[in-house]
C-alpha cells in the first residue's frame, strides 16, 4: 500500500514537472528568437562591413566583439529550428533546415569555427581584410540554400 502510494506521489511529480516544461516551450517562440540572432549578425557586421569599405576607421576591439558575437550566435542556432518551428512567424527558414539537417547544423558549426579561428588570427588591418570577408561569405553562402528569397 505504502509502496503504491509513493509510486503514485512520483508520478504526479514527474507529470507535474513534464507539464511545466511544456509551458516553458510553449511561451517561447524560438522562431523569433533566431530571427532576432539574425538581426544580431546583421547588427553586428556592421562596423566591420564600414571597415572593409575604408567608411570607418578600423578598430580591432570592436572586430574582436564582432566575431565573438557571430561565434555566440552559430553556437545557439541550431536548437532554435526545433521540428514545431517550419511555420508561423513569417519564418523564411527553407523546408531544407529540415530535411538536410546535419548538412545545416554543419554550416553553423563551420561558421563558429572560422569565427573562433579569426578572432586568434585577425590583429592588424591586414589580417582583418584578409579573413574578415571570408566569413561573410558564409552568410550568402547559408541563406542561398536555406532561406527563402523575399519579395
Ligand atoms: C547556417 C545558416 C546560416 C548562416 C551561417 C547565417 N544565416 Fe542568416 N538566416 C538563416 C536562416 C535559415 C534564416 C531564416 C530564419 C527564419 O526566418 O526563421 C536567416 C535569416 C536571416 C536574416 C533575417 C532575420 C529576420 O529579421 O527575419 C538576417 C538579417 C540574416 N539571416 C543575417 C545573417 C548574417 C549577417 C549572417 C552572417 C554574419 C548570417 N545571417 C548567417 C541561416 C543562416
Amino acid at each position: 500500500m505504502i509502496r503504491r502510494l509513493v509510486v503514485a506521489a512520483a508520478f504526479c511529480a514527474g507529470f507535474a514537472s513534464l507539464a511545466g516544461v511544456t509551458t516553458v516551450v510553449a511561451q517561447s517562440n524560438p522562431i523569433a528568437e533566431r530571427q532576432q540572432l539574425m538581426k544580431n549578425l546583421s547588427q553586428a557586421a556592421r562596423a566591420p562591413g564600414g571597415m572593409l569599405k575604408g567608411e570607418v576607421p578600423f578598430d580591432l576591439a570592436a572586430v574582436q566583439t564582432t566575431l565573438k558575437t557571430f561565434a555566440d550566435v552559430a553556437t545557439k542556432a541550431p536548437a532554435l529550428f526545433p521540428d514545431n518551428s517550419k511555420t508561423g512567424n513569417d519564418t523564411a527558414a527553407l523546408p531544407k533546415v529540415w530535411t538536410d539537417k546535419a548538412d545545416f547544423n554543419g554550416l553553423w558549426t563551420k561558421f563558429e569555427k572560422d569565427a573562433v579561428a579569426a578572432q586568434a588570427s585577425i590583429k592588424d588591418e591586414a589580417s582583418f581584410k584578409a579573413a574578415f570577408p571570408v566569413l561573410m561569405r558564409s552568410c550568402g553562402g547559408c541563406h542561398e540554400g536555406y532561406r527563402a528569397k523575399k519579395g
